[in-house]
């Protein structure tokens, strides 16, 4: 492992005010969404539908990595051009979901842990061949009556800082993404409190683990009410919860906070984020950046309806997505915004 290159990657995921678009959804995942619509559930219509995502016109102006899961790696244009060189000849740093799931977790009734290192070495090290720069795996945590316990957090944080520090020996930026779910009738309040316990366990995994801080990536959810709590926060309250229980568990060595979506609208996604980098704009000793899913995606998702007719208006659905959280990033969104496609 060389650290600096570990280092100069996690900075460039974070630079220039672009962001993340994990379209890492496995299979399953994958295909649960096209049913919704009423797109066939196969492989060549995932693979079609990712071939509209990487090939949409100018989205390495706005994104800085592309996030992929194992079938995605593996695929190409349809014109043959392997998937991954078509993503670096855009400007996109190809990277790789290496985590294989959340299953349910043995005495924690309610809990999940994540899987996926046995094994993890020799597939990091074909994933870096195939020409993957950083990786992510995903630690599921959920609020209820008595959880999340203590006994799943140090097992996915201990998962966590595991899988990262064979990242780093394989030369792959970890991105690490404890996702505190949104799913519940928590308050902001106890999101705060268990988001908190649980970066600060993350963070003292990373250093039994022997992580560097300064070459990874921290892909945490925002600190939010559950999604049927009675009291919904402002986006103001939601940037200052979340920023502030950051600025008490992250350390200043890392370059880059990457928030996922979590199931938020694409529209609440980009103006929390603008409301963070407004009010934080001078003390925030992290980029705060995005590496969403469904709050890029899911407008372009449902133009295309898998047909190529409407390739073009998906595409600049997904563009316009892009460019809104990377104005968001300069702090400089306004709703307006969306009433004009880019
Ligand atoms: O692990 C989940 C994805 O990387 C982020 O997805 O933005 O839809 O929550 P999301």
């Amino acid at each position: 492992m060389d650290a600096q290159d570990l280092i100069d990657t996690a900075k460039m995921l974070v630079a220039d005010y672009k962001g993340l678009l994990a379209m890492d959804e496995s299979n399953p995942t994958c295909n649960k969404r096209f049913a919704k619509l009423g797109i066939p559930q196969t492989e060549e219509a995932r693979r079609a539908y990712r071939e509209l995502i990487i090939t949409t016109p100018g989205l390495g102006e706005y994104i800085s990595g592309a996030i992929l899961y194992d079938e995605t790696i593996r695929q190409q244009k349809k014109d043959g051009t392997p998937f991954v060189q078509a993503i670096t000849d855009a400007a996109i740093i190809p990277g790789i979901k290496v985590d294989i799931g959340a299953k349910d977790m043995a005495g924690h009734p309610g809990e999940k842990i994540t899987e996926g290192l046995d094994g993890l070495r020799d597939r990091l090290h074909a994933y870096a061949q195939m020409g993957a720069r950083f990786a992510k795996w995903r630690g599921v945590l959920t609020i209820g009556a008595g959880i999340p316990s203590r006994g799943c957090i140090e097992a996915n944080t201990q998962s966590l800082a595991r899988y990262a520090a064979l990242c780093q020996e394989a030369g792959l930026v970890p991105m690490v993404e404890p996702e505190v779910l949104m799913d519940g009738e928590h308050t902001l309040s106890r999101c705060s409190k268990v988001t908190e316990e649980v970066l600060q366990t993350v963070f003292n995994q990373l250093y039994t683990q022997r992580v560097t801080l300064e070459g990874m990536i921290l892909k945490p959810n925002m600190v939010l009410p559950g999604l049927t709590c009675s009291q919904q926060q402002s986006v103001d309250e939601v940037a200052d919860a979340t920023v502030n229980c950051l600025l008490r568990s992250v350390p200043a060595a890392v370059p880059g906070i990457a928030f996922l979506s979590g199931g938020q609208s694409g529209e609440l996604a980009s103006a929390r984020l603008n409301a963070m980098n407004v009010r934080f704009k001078s003390r925030s000793p992290w980029a705060l950046t995005f590496s969403f899913a469904r709050a890029i995606q899911q407008p372009a998702l449902e133009l295309w309806q898998g047909k190529e007719a409407n390739l073009s208006a998906a595409q600049q659905a997904l563009l316009h997505r892009a460019k809104c959280n990377w104005v968001a990033r300069r702090g400089e969104y306004k709703p307006v915004m969306e009433g004009t496609r880019t």
